[in-house]
């Protein structure tokens, strides 16, 4: 990297510019850097426009997979799952999943509540008691001023549902909020519920400023954003089975099975260290149907870590049992998911993932990610406690190690044969591939 790698109004460069800077500036070999990126750019240049316009200063486009897992029942209706993930075994484990429970009653799923969160933070010098007068009187002043932006919500059965004044000037002094909950149908909403509170904020501080007039007291907006916690926008998935329909994994008989998966459970329940790696595990089939279906992934995860540790400490999202000899495996969680605008219109992939779920609302997709998720923490419980999580995951990791070491197609075809019977690991594919040298 050159000492003076700096530039000036880098985003009004055209393109070509940019690439031509940062790989001049960055890169050992610039021309080689410089095919890299356009190697990956798409020849229908109407489409590659499209990408490029998503975000600032896009070089080129980053792929990741798309796969499928499919023979998933929710609810009793057959879906396959699209996944956008890069890590080799979660969508062969979610097929797994999906397979083993398609003849023990499949998933059921529900969307528990649909509730969006925002506030307006402000502070005011005030005593609190007129500040709730003041709130009381500006109140319908506050929803009548976003009706603009609501009319279409409402339309769709949305809006605004409430609007409360919250005191935290115990926490800090004089800081206090409007707390606003939303409903926004089918719509993740951030913009909408963005653009509400800036418009109430804006409201609520003209506002103030006539009604506190002739006193000694300012109220000061500090910001207005959407919350990303959103516990009552809830869905739960379950599946369950008689304990001897389990089956025998890896010599353990049904029973012990059982009892040995709900005691990983537990564990994630108690033990910090482990939910977070248990809950990563959910993530894993959450994040790729998020993903696929073009909704904020990080939204999603800063939402459900901070619901997994709402009683204090950090705890699992799943819960399994056996009641009246039947094993119940039950995931719960928070999303904020959108079926319509943001991304869902741009992205041709997009696209293709809701129709193959069959343009799904909000909440259906709610409980299709919900199951994603269960079905996923299934899969890795299963071997965790049974096979072991390397065997699989490693079969799953064979191609990315040959392709690591530059195996052709037939070495490939020679070791994936060879596998079938043998552990896989680093070592062991250098070996078979000093052993079978390309022809
Ligand atoms: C790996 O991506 C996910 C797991 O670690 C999840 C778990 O331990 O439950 C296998």
């Amino acid at each position: 990297m050159k000492s003076e790698a700096y530039i000036n109004g880098f985003s009004k460069r055209t393109k070509a510019e940019k690439i031509d800077w940062i790989c001049s500036q960055f890169f050992h070999d610039p021309e080689a850097a410089k095919q890299l990126l356009e190697s990956y750019w798409n020849s229908d240049t109407q489409l590659q426009q499209l990408h490029d316009e998503f975000i600032e200063n896009a070089l080129t486009n980053y792929y990741l997979p798309l796969g499928v897992a499919p023979n998933f029942i929710i609810n009793g209706t057959s879906y396959t799952l699209p996944m956008a993930i890069e890590e080799s075994s979660v969508v062969a484990a979610a097929a797994k999943a999906a397979k083993f429970w398609q003849t023990r009653g499949g998933f059921k799923a529900k969307a528990l509540a649909m509730e969006k969160v925002g506030q307006v933070h402000f502070n005011f010098n005030g005593t609190p008691t007129s500040l709730h007068a003041f709130f009381e009187h500006i109140k319908p002043q506050l929803l009548e001023d976003c009706k603009p932006l609501t009319k279409k919500m409402e339309a769709r059965g949305g809006g605004i549902s409430s609007v409360t004044l919250v005191d935290k000037s115990e926490a800090i002094p004089q800081y206090f909020q409007l707390h606003v909950h939303f409903n926004t149908v089918d719509a993740m909403g951030a913009n909408f519920i963005n653009s509400c509170l800036e418009q109430m904020a804006s409201t609520l501080q003209a506002a103030a400023e006539d009604y506190f007039s002739d006193q000694d007291v300012r109220l000061e907006v500090v910001m207005s954003i959407l919350s990303n916690y959103v516990p009552n926008c809830l869905v739960e998935a379950e599946v369950r089975c008689p304990v001897e329909d389990l089956g025998t994994h890896d010599g353990l008989d049904a029973e012990h099975f059982a009892r040995k998966f709900i005691q990983a459970v537990h564990i994630a329940e108690k033990e910090p260290y482990r939910a977070v790696t248990h809950n990563k595990g959910i993530m894993n089939g959450v994040d790729a149907v998020v993903l696929a279906t073009g909704n904020d992934f990080r939204a999603v995860e800063a939402g459900v870590h901070a619901y997994a540790a709402r009683n204090g400490q950090y705890s699992s999202l799943s819960s399994a049992a056996i009641e009246d000899n039947i094993f119940v495996f039950r995931l719960q969680l928070p999303l904020a998911l959108g079926t319509v605008g943001g991304l869902t219109r741009l992205h041709p992939l997009v696209q293709w993932s809701l129709e193959l779920l069959g343009n799904p609302s909000a909440a259906n997709l709610m409980e299709i990610v919900a199951v994603a998720g269960l079905a996923q923490n299934f899969a890795a419980l299963r071997s965790l406690v049974s096979s072991g999580i390397q065997k699989g995951h490693m079969k799953m990791h064979l191609l990315n190690l040959l392709n690591q070491h530059k195996a052709d197609t037939s070495q490939k075809a020679a070791a994936v044969k060879y596998f079938e019977q043998h552990n896989v690991s680093s070592q062991a594919v250098q070996d078979f591939l000093k052993a079978h040298p390309k022809t």
